[in-house]
């Protein structure tokens, strides 16, 4: 639905040639507290600018591509027009965190030229929230730009104060598996996105894209002084990206905001993405779902046949009944098809989508839980043999849909930089990146022939989510995170910190498939979790998902009735979402209210420093935190954190 959609042309004009260093265009977010402002200077390089209530926030950034097999496209630029409009609307999401959401923005449109020799020309497109900026290129057809090879994008985000970030390595083997790392800007390596800063003054920044389509992924490398700088991702075209003209970018996104709730609240990255293509999805419920997974985890059964697989006829009509007793509508079996047996790491080749193994029943299963009102979820891992993953699609996903199972969590283990790409059959293999230019355009022919089958996609290892959600409603979830796994085997397993640190760095990207519930707080032989029952229900809320695993075993659940109540009772589908109170990487109390009734919960997180925090909840739409720090010393990470280092409540009102 749409409401007040409002366009404004407000000029369209030919400019001045650039003298030195001139400022040539500028555009104000709607409050006016941000200005981003565009400046050549002598040699015709083009740079952007923003600040923030007067304070300078980024100072002069370039903008350029080099290319691979062509010149450089950074110099002799001449502003030749700029256009500038505002738009105003209101969308509402299938089922999201929140249902309704304002996109409005002032755009300005700059057209630069080459003033020498082939006269090249791009756009270079702002929008400008009152939470942040989008900007992208857009690169016109044009007779010296037909096919363009990227080699990188000369994409600069000069931070101007001294600030701190959060941030995980790029490029490294184990793909979004990682610890964030806390450090000051200077110390930054390179960095996937998103990245959260804080300046020292106090303004929370989160650098990300929105709307990857047919581009690599961008990591940010640094450079000097609070620099940093666009690194594509590599791909196997002979550079990161290969595309012809006309053609745009993605966009490159800053999130600002004083509070650093302010940064989850934000819905920029949704809305620079294109509205949804696929029509009514009504036929995707945001669901709970338990089944066959932290067992494999734990060793207690294995994803391969024999005396202990756990995806066998009798074990799943266990999960069936047990999801069907506590109200879950899903039910995930892995290692129900062939595939599993040996070193499935290494052999995605042999994986069959098409068919279950011998001692799985899966059309009487299907049949079992439809009986009793529950649905399967599908499992394709495909150990990265992504081509042979992709001939089969189609039929496995046909196949799902006769059977009422209508969402499937992908899966694409191995490690980075070893995605296995073959055109055609028996064909050269090529290796690509998880977050490369190919599998960009993979993850969309898997959400379409998905989503003509009226299935829906949570797709793990997957490429970065950069909100197209928005575009592609089927695209529930996914993980690309440093998930629960850990907890079963992680050397170490997560720490207290991390799933608060998530909320303000990974999150902001979009929904995280985390699969909380541990409530056994025990992994792998044994292994400690530094959690809390409390945390684990708290990440129900605290961590956005529109599906929810209840990812502990039945037994365990039996063990723990007063918490699997909560478990069974939170939502998973919201009108409204707000950060109480939060810091980045210290704690987070989170607010949301259950989609379509008055009951709001609250999630709250903390990492191993107690504090308290309190809320004043004074009416549906309006809440206030105050946060005390205890005085109390920091405690190891050997042990639990502290007991009082979460908390969990509902209803709030
Ligand atoms: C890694 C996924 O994150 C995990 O959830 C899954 O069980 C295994 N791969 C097997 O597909
Ligand atoms: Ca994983």
């Amino acid at each position: 639905m749409r409401h007040a959609l409002k366009i404004v042309l407000v000029a369209v004009a030919c400019l001045t040639p650039a003298a030195q260093a001139a400022t040539v265009a500028s555009v104000y977010s709607p409050d006016g507290a941000l200005k981003v402002e565009l400046d050549l200077n002598g040699e015709g390089r083009l740079a952007y600018r923003i600040s923030r209530k007067g304070q300078p926030l980024v100072s002069d950034s370039r903008l350029g591509f080099i290319f691979a097999d062509d010149r450089q496209f950074l110099r002799n630029l001449k502003l030749h027009a700029q256009a500038a409009r505002s738009f105003d609307e209101t969308w509402e999401q299938p089922w999201g965190e929140r249902r309704f959401i304002r996109n409005h923005y002032n755009e300005l449109r700059a057209t630069l030229v080459e003033s020498d020799r082939d006269h090249r020309r791009f756009d270079v497109v702002f929008r400008v929230y009152d939470d942040g900026i989008g900007f992208r290129y857009e690169v016109p057809k044009q007779p010296a730009l037909e096919q363009v090879r990227i080699q990188q994008e000369l994409t600069e985000f000069v931070i101007a104060r001294p600030a701190t970030a959060w941030w995980i390595p790029a490029l490294e083997w184990n793909r979004e598996e990682y610890l964030y790392h806390r450090t000051p800007l200077q110390e930054v390596g390179v960095a996937q996105t998103p990245i959260t800063l804080r300046t020292d003054d106090g303004v929370h920044v989160s650098i990300h894209e929105a709307a990857l389509v047919d581009y690599a992924g961008m990591n940010l490398m640094r450079g000097e002084r609070g620099k940093l700088r666009a690194l594509l991702t590599p791909g196997t075209g002979g550079a990161p990206v290969v595309r012809r003209t006309p053609f745009a970018t993605p966009w490159r996104t800053l999130q600002v905001a004083d509070r650093a709730g302010g940064l989850v609240e934000s819905n920029l990255i949704l809305n620079l993405n294109e509205p949804n293509r696929l029509g009514d999805v009504g036929w995707f419920k945001p669901h709970k779902y338990v089944g066959v997974w932290w067992s494999l985890h734990l060793d207690k059964e294995t994803w391969a046949t024999g005396p202990k697989h756990g995806a066998t006829t009798e074990n799943t009509k266990r999960y069936i009944d047990f999801a069907a007793a506590n109200g879950f509508r899903g039910v995930l079996v892995e290692g129900w098809n062939p595939g599993w047996d040996g070193d499935w790491f290494a052999n995605g080749w042999d994986f069959d989508f098409r068919k279950p193994t011998q001692d799985y029943d899966l059309q009487g299963l299907a049949a079992y839980a439809k009986s009793k009102g529950v649905h399967l979820v599908g499992h394709h891992e495909t150990g990265c043999a992504v081509s042979h993953y992709e001939r089969q699609m189609d039929e496995a996903f046909a196949l799902f849909r006769r059977l009422g199972i209508d969402a499937v969590k992908t899966g694409y283990v191995c490690d980075a930089g070893q995605i296995e790409r073959q055109d055609v059959a028996n064909g050269p293999v090529l290796r690509e990146w998880h977050e490369g230019q190919w599998m960009s355009g993979h993850h969309l022919r898997v959400l379409e022939a998905a989503a003509k089958h009226q299935v829906a996609i949570n797709a793990h290892e997957p490429i970065k989510d950069t909100g197209l959600r928005r575009t592609y409603p089927n695209w529930i979830s996914r993980e690309g995170a440093r998930g629960q796994e850990f907890n079963a085997w992680g050397d170490p397993p997560n720490p207290p910190e991390h799933e608060v640190t998530l909320v303000f760095t990974r999150m902001l990207a979009g929904p995280m498939d985390y699969t909380p519930g541990v409530v056994s707080l025990t992994g792998k032989n044994g292994l400690e979790l530094q959690s809390t029952l409390a945390r684990q229900l708290a990440l129900y809320v605290a961590l956005y998902s529109p599906i929810q695993m209840a990812a502990d075993l039945p037994e365990h659940y039996a063990q723990h009735q007063d918490a699997f109540q909560f478990i069974k009772d939170v939502a998973v589908d919201w009108d409204e979402s707000r950060v109480l109170a939060g810091e980045v990487g210290e704690y987070v109390a989170i607010a949301r209210k259950q989609r379509g009734s008055p009951q709001w919960f609250i999630g709250a997180i903390n990492d191993r420093n107690p504090r308290e925090v309190s809320y004043r909840l004074t009416s549906s739409t309006q809440a206030s935190a105050t946060v005390r720090r205890s005085t109390a010393t920091a405690r190891a990470p050997t042990g639990r954190a502290p007991r009082d280092s979460v908390s969990c409540a509902r209803p709030a009102k």
